[in-house]
């Protein structure tokens, strides 16, 4: 905090952020930019945001091949390391896509993903969704992919073997889980050989999933947290009239106040006080998501306040992996507490 970049833009000092260990003693940064552009924000202006970042002080980032622009993240983070970032100073994920589930596909994709990253190896590389549904970019919630398939463990082991296999080749450093559920991740954790470090999941004060989050932390994995302030700028196929705005939340919005913070900060302070890893897009206000953490914490009363704003409000629903006609998201989620049936 307080220091300027070459530029003469305020930065955090990346050491003053604090780091999550995992499993492996290996370090990641508390907090990571998401690049997903939401379909109404360029690669090139991801990219450029990428930058700018990295000039304000993260050091973490968090990709996937789907996003369509890790070859322009790819050259920003070139040069990045070429102003004098170390490789070892930065964390970087990416993400299997839902179409390069099968055995041969894994190690291909991961490649594809390093040789647009401008990568030797990555840190993070995570299976996006369970499901092997593929769906166009930009699509109505209402497409399916005509072989849509639910959720078959033994399929899942497939691909994780070859997760596993790129640990092996030195390719990547950890593998994790995203969108899973608590019976799907006890399978995975019985039958792994290299287990997840980490599970990455929507996690904001609207949506907090206590029991997933708790079962994630009692196994020793990290808890990523995606839209941690509640993705106002997702798409309108993403949102339905039940959905709720955690920034807008009059607590938030009083504690904001406070703290002389906007309420995206509050949220973003909240998550990592919490325990998990918030990974916040943005082209505007990447600086101010990176410096609240490291100024005055949120206090026991505030984060208990925030505690009791859970409202249960998932608002990445996944509609368009369902499998079969007539299926509500919630197919998608366990709600009951067991694997959906076919
Ligand atoms: N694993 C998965 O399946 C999965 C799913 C969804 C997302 N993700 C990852 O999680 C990341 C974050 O999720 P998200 O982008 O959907 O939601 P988000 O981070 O909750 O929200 C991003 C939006 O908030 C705005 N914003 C950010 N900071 C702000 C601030 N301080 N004040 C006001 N507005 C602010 C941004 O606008 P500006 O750009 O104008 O600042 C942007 O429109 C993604 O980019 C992606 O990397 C992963």
């Amino acid at each position: 905090m307080g220091k300027l970049d070459q530029h003469e833009n305020p930065a955090v000092d990346p050491a003053e952020v604090p780091q999550r260990v995992l499993f492996s003693g290996a370090r990641m940064p508390a907090v990571g930019l998401g690049t997903f552009g939401s379909d109404h924000v360029t690669a090139e202006q991801v990219a450029e945001a990428v930058s700018g970042a990295a000039a304000a002080g993260y050091r973490h980032f968090d990709c996937a091949s789907v996003y369509g622009n890790e070859a322009e993240v790819g050259t920003s983070l070139q040069r990045i390391m070429g102003k004098g970032i170390k490789r070892e100073e930065l964390w970087i994920t990416s993400k299997l896509w839902n179409d390069k589930h099968s055995e041969e596909d894994v190690i291909v994709s991961c490649r594809k993903s390093l040789a647009d990253l401008r990568l030797d190896y990555l840190d993070l590389y995570l299976v996006h969704w369970p499901f092997p549904n593929f769906h166009p970019p930009q699509c109505d919630v209402a497409s399916r992919s005509p072989d849509a398939k639910p959720y078959v463990h033994e399929s899942f082991m497939k691909t994780w073997r070859k997760m596993e296999e790129l640990v092996d080749l030195g390719l990547v450093r950890h593998i994790g889980t995203s969108n899973v559920t608590v019976p799907k991740l006890k399978l995975i954790l019985r039958d792994a050989r290299i287990k997840p470090a980490v599970n990455e999941m929507e996690l904001h004060p609207h949506f907090q999933q206590p029991e997933l989050f708790k079962f994630v932390v009692d196994n020793g994995m990290q808890p990523i947290g995606y839209c941690p302030i509640g993705s106002p700028g997702r798409p309108e196929r993403d949102r339905t009239p039940e959905d709720t705005t955690p920034t807008h939340d009059p607590v938030i919005l009083e504690i904001a106040e406070r703290h002389g913070v906007n309420p995206a900060a509050v949220c973003i302070k909240w998550a990592v006080q919490r325990g998990q890893t918030p990974i916040p897009f943005s082209i505007h206000h990447y600086y101010e998501n990176l410096a609240c953490v490291v100024s005055y914490p949120l206090s026991s009363e505030e984060m208990q306040a925030i505690t009791g704003l859970d409202r249960n409000c998932r608002l990445i629903k996944g509609q368009v992996f369902l499998w079969k006609d007539g299926q509500s998201w919630e197919a998608l989620w366990d709600m009951n507490g067991e694997i959906t049936p076919p």
